[in-house]
């Protein structure tokens, strides 16, 4: 696969961005943003078809995209996605994750097996990722490090479960990398949104909510556009919430309402289920 030609980059925006979780959803257009401010952009999924579809497109607007079709929670997955990035496009000088898996349960309904994923995913990953690229942006001055939370990670919402437990802990994660980097030239936030029209949340419509009044992609990709665009001397964060206006639609009440009609669902069919988009 080629990479493409290289767009300019101005003098701050990072030269090369990986972004975790590119195929679908606020990563995709997180991506395309990012590519079409210059950066040369990895993209990383398990969906190749979908992965082919963004730099596509990103390659027809003249900037550069290098699909990278992996498993992040496997072993050695998130070091083979920084190794393949830096290989064809050199240092990673941003780092978006924003892949996730979720599985919505009470703690006494939780599988096992969903704690783990969940948790490797959220929260492992982006520290694989993290851990792997921080040593070259301490040493070059210079990078970021945006992880994509959830409003749920700031509120204790019943039946958020694992998802909840590894964004509020992804919160500290990002303090943490924020407060042991901000000397050396390495800004980290978290951009927690409240309902996001993407394939992962709840339909407005099933949950009486006009989709108008929820967020999209594009605002996310917005607001890590604007984020990265800072000056060196301006840190913001590091935990930036974007929510809905709307009260009714926001992180909370979405979730509350979403872990509800779930619930409906269950009592209805004498057993668990789940929305198409949960996934264990
Ligand atoms: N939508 C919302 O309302 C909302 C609200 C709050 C927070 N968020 C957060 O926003 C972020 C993006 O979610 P989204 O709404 O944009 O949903 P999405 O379209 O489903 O995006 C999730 C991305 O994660 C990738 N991914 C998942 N597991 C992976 C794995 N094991 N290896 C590699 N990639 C993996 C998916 O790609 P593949 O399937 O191709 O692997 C996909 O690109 C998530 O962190 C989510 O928690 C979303």
């Amino acid at each position: 696969m080629t990479a493409g030609p290289a767009p300019m980059s101005s003098a701050c925006f990072p030269a090369v961005a990986l972004v975790a979780g590119a195929s679908s959803g606020i990563g995709a257009a997180v991506a395309r943003r990012l590519a079409a401010r210059g950066s040369a952009v990895a993209l990383v999924g398990r969906r190749a078809p979908e992965l082919m579809s963004v730099a596509a497109g990103i390659r027809a607007d003249g900037g550069t995209a290098l699909p990278i079709g992996l498993d992040l929670s496997a072993d050695g997955g998130p070091e083979e996605a920084v190794a393949r990035t830096e290989d064809r496009l050199g240092p990673v000088e941003l780092l978006v994750c924003s892949a996730a898996a979720i599985r919505l349960a009470d703690v006494h309904e939780t599988e096992p097996r969903h704690w783990e994923r969940q948790l490797r995913v959220n929260l492992t990953v982006p520290f694989l990722l993290a851990r792997r690229v921080l040593p070259g942006m301490r040493a070059r001055g210079r990078g970021w490090i945006v992880t994509i939370g959830s409003g749920v990670g700031s509120e204790t919402v019943p039946g958020s479960g694992a998802y909840g437990v590894s964004k509020h802990a992804l919160n500290r994660l990002t303090e943490l990398i924020h407060e042991e980097n901000r000397d050396h030239g390495v800004r980290a936030v978290t951009v927690s949104p409240g309902w996001v029209a993407t394939r992962l949340a709840a339909r407005p419509a099933d949950l009486g909510v006009d989709s108008a009044e929820v967020l999209t992609p594009e605002d996310l990709a917005d607001t890590v556009e604007w984020l990265v665009d800072r000056p060196a001397r301006m840190s913001v964060g590091p935990l930036v919430r974007v929510e809905p206006a709307a009260r009714h639609a926001n992180a909370a009440a979405a979730m509350t309402r979403h872990v509800g009609a779930r619930r409906a669902r269950t009592a209805a069919h004498g057993a668990v289920t789940t929305t198409p988009r949960e996934e264990g």
